[in-house]
């Protein structure tokens, strides 16, 4: 049958405010065209993230009830152990209170100043975690990356070759670590292959540098595999998921994502020298390592979620619905980046409103045109989030693209939600010409997409 449908049912709802255009508007112009400015309850479809949003399942509410708040070794401990173990593997377990938290800490042991590290495109907070080492974090993925329009199975796959060139150019000692991102968000949520990883490990491994996987989106890049690899198909994602991480010495993870949770991550490592070192600095800054900074509750919904995240009615769901989306947009002539990912579409906000110069923001334009008109809330991930102007001269730079990222939250909006987000944007491409550049009123000197305010240009 045609027809997308959820897997579960709904037994507890949150009423959504309609509010009107005009409403909107003004609520716009008081953020200042910044989506991150507008209160939640002023949004109809909130897209911003998939991360932290995602609708917990009656198990894993029934869990949350089971917490056991003991501050050491409690019983949820075990419960969260023993589910990371059983599909990750690894031998060391350290709770953290979400992703970047495990970042800092396998960057601050295993990174020195003046090192490099390796990735298919590394997350903005992984990024800044190296830097802030004083290593440097360098991008890697496949040519057909940097193409939104390229068709590639696995378009998340890093380019073998130019790793082993650059352990050639740098050195292997230089390079404490080599790390993949599945699947790979700031690449479009693309998939990476289980051929690809096992390329990856090899290489880096005939180096003896140790490899690590951010995690984040592994069920949906499992089902990718199943879907696209012939030697995978028809398997199991959690079969899938201990393949890719059984090629790993360590993974970071945010339970934000495929844990199915609001809170919560983990870093895990077979190596005993390091994970002694790790759980120093996890005392330290996040809590005694049988907690990490999360609550016995939030242990025992993480544990429930990373089993749910893997069932194949939930994912088959899932991986249909962004892709529903993804087709829908493109029929509706909004360009986007393809194929459709796992977590989000891209909209390719510099081709759709190609009447908008990048130095006038078509991101952000974008963005701004979509909350005021159907209460859409998205993320422009383009000229405003990578840019930044000269120190001297007040010039920016063009950057390489202008996307605005519509992120799903899993299991939280209904088929019907996705077919009025098409209907908007079928009527935005209508009267696209409509939409006007913006103009950067204040910002500040880092992270300026978070807190930066606009106005209409010229106006
Ligand atoms: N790695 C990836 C690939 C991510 O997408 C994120 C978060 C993190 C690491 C950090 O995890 O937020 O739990 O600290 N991505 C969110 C997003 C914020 O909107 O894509 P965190």
């Amino acid at each position: 049958m045609k027809t997308i449908i959820e897997p579960f049912r709904i037994k507890s709802v949150e009423p959504l405010r309609m509010i009107g255009p005009a409403q909107r508007g003004r609520i716009l112009e008081r953020a200042g065209y910044n989506p991150f400015r507008i209160p939640s309850s002023d949004v109809l479809i909130d897209l911003l993230t998939d991360s932290g949003t995602s609708a917990m399942s009656t198990a894993q509410w029934a869990g949350m009830m089971m917490g056991d708040e003991a501050y050491a070794c409690s019983r949820s401990w075990d419960t969260f152990k023993m589910a990371v173990r059983s599909i990750f593997g690894f031998t060391h377990i350290l709770p953290t209170h979400q992703g970047r938290a495990a970042e800092r800490i396998l960057f601050s042991v295993m990174c020195r100043p003046g090192d490099v590290v390796p990735n298919n495109t590394h997350f903005d907070t992984t990024r800044a975690n190296i830097e802030a080492r004083g290593a440097e974090a360098v991008d890697l993925a496949i040519a057909e990356a940097k193409s939104p329009a390229a068709l590639h199975p696995f378009k998340g796959n890093m380019d073998v070759a130019a790793l082993e060139e650059l352990i050639e150019r740098v050195g292997p000692s230089r390079i404490p670590l080599g790390m993949i991102t599945i699947t790979n968000n700031a690449g479009g949520g693309q998939p990476v292959s289980l051929a690809n990883i096992r390329a990856v490990h090899k290489t880096l491994a005939r180096h003896g540098i140790p490899f690590y996987i951010d995690a984040c989106r592994f069920a949906e890049n499992s089902w990718f595999i199943r879907e696209r690899e012939e030697e995978w198909a028809g398997r199991e994602p959690i079969e899938i998921a201990r393949a890719i991480f059984a090629e790993a010495d360590g993974c970071t993870m945010s339970a934000k994502k495929d844990g199915l949770a609001n809170i919560g991550g983990f870093l895990a490592t077979n190596d005993d020298r390091l994970a002694a070192l790790e759980q120093d600095l996890l005392i330290l800054t996040e809590g005694f390592p049988t907690y990490g900074g999360l609550a016995g509750r939030d242990l025992e919904a993480i544990a429930v979620g990373l089993e749910e995240a893997l069932h194949e009615d939930y994912l088959e769901y899932r991986i249909a619905s962004t892709r529903y989306l993804g087709d829908g947009l493109e029929a509706a002539g909004v360009p986007t980046v393809r194929p459709p990912g796992g977590h989000a579409i891209y909209v390719d906000a510099r081709a759709f409103l190609d009447h908008i110069p990048p130095l006038r923001y078509p991101g952000q334009a974008l963005v701004g045109a979509m909350y005021r008109h159907a209460g859409i809330r998205a993320v422009e991930t383009g000229q405003v989030m990578f840019g930044r102007p000269d120190g001297e001269t007040g010039v920016e730079e063009v950057v390489g693209l202008d996307l605005v990222r519509l992120a799903i939250p899993r299991r939280v909006y209904t088929q019907s939600h996705i077919d009025y987000v098409l209907e908007a944007m079928t009527e935005l491409a209508a009267a696209k010409r409509e939409i006007g550049g913006l103009e950067i009123v204040e910002q500040p000197p880092a992270l300026r997409h978070f807190t930066a305010r606009f106005r209409p240009a010229g106006g």
